[in-house]
């Protein structure tokens, strides 16, 4: 494996061989699989959970890994095409990415969305200028629409947790502050559609998840046997459903624009999950979120601590999943 970008540049069945070796990995570990490899890790935006497993699974398996943060330590870098560089950054990702890259065997890099244009995010113009000066293996720790390892660490948890191959998974808008990227939300209704599940992405009106997104999860549900569809009723969504996937994100239809998306959210102080929401849901409805979460604000404590949230377990697994990822890409001719 060469690159490790989006679920949807591998068949169903190389997914579920991943998830088969982070199981064996799990069950029998090889703390010198990766002995003499350097993983080296671009985070142009804070992270917990990606940062710390990369880490320790490379470190589990026996290699090693540097982390950059640009600008924190570093050079700030500049990543825009055509730019004069005469304010703070020092030095371009074209330069600095390939110098990174030609220290190790294998490089992640995290940018977020720029959340200017639509278009321009939704075709990675920044990641995909990334990605194009370097000839080393590449993770996606997530782009502008994607969050690869978030999916497959979220495919294994629910495989863990037996939730069935065709059940009912409800991806839900919840209240955030502030505008948030597409990516998971992106990544997730695909993720859970090549799955083979029945997904039903729940949102307000303005936060339709863009055309290009749905059409793409809804080739994934045709190959798998699921099916996509979004709706704003709660009541109908959550009816039956096995796995309700809560995320924050921002209203398509103000995109890039903060002001016309926090008119819309003023009155969404509702969609914040409470233990009520499970009411017409299945009985072991489970509640995912990819964290970082705000409490009381996306969801209610009550659900956070209770039975049904599995966010450790899908935080745990971005270990697990990501050292398959990374065996595959860097154990042979070890
Ligand atoms: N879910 C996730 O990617 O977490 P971090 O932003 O903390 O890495």
């Amino acid at each position: 494996m060469h690159r490790f970008l989006d679920l949807a540049d591998f068949s169903r069945e190389e997914i579920t061989g991943l998830i088969d070796l982070a199981n064996r990995l799990e069950r029998h570990p090889e703390p010198h699989a990766l002995a003499g490899r350097i993983l080296g890790l671009v985070f142009f935006n804070p992270s917990l959970r990606t940062l710390a497993s990369f880490q320790a699974g490379m470190a589990r398996l026996g290699g090693t890994s540097f982390v950059i943060t640009p600008g924190q330590g570093t050079w700030q870098l500049e990543t825009r095409l055509g730019a004069v560089m005469n304010g703070a950054a020092a030095e371009h990702v074209r330069e600095g990415l390939p110098v990174l890259a030609s220290y190790c065997d294998a490089l992640g890099i995290r940018a977020f969305a720029e959340g200017r244009d639509l278009a321009r995010d939704l075709a990675e113009t920044q990641f995909g200028a990334m990605a194009g000066v370097i000839d080393k293996p590449l993770i996606n720790l997530e782009s502008a629409m994607n969050h690869p390892c978030q999916s497959l660490a979220d495919w294994k948890t629910l495989d863990d947790l037996e939730v069935p191959r065709h059940g009912k998974f409800v991806l839900s808008w919840v209240q955030h502050p502030r505008a948030l990227p597409l990516a998971v939300p992106a990544a997730t209704v695909h993720m859970a559609a090549m799955r083979g599940m029945e997904v039903v992405v729940l949102r307000p009106e303005g936060y339709s998840l863009p055309p290009a997104t749905m059409d793409k999860a809804r080739a994934a549900a045709a190959a798998a046997g699921g099916s996509v569809r979004e709706t704003a009723d709660r009541d109908d969504a959550l009816a039956g459903a096995q796995v309700l996937y809560a995320k924050e994100w921002g209203s398509t239809a103000h995109y890039g624009d903060a002001e016309g998306d926090a008119s819309l959210r003023t009155s969404l102080g509702g969609w914040c999950v409470t233990p009520e929401w499970f009411d017409r849901a299945a009985a072991g409805c489970k509640f995912m979120h990819c964290l970082p979460v705000r409490r009381n604000v996306a969801v209610t404590d009550a659900v956070l601590d209770g039975p049904r949230s599995i966010v450790q377990r899908e935080a745990y697994n971005r270990m697990t999943a990501q050292m398959a990822v990374l065996h595959r890409m860097l154990s042979h001719g070890v």
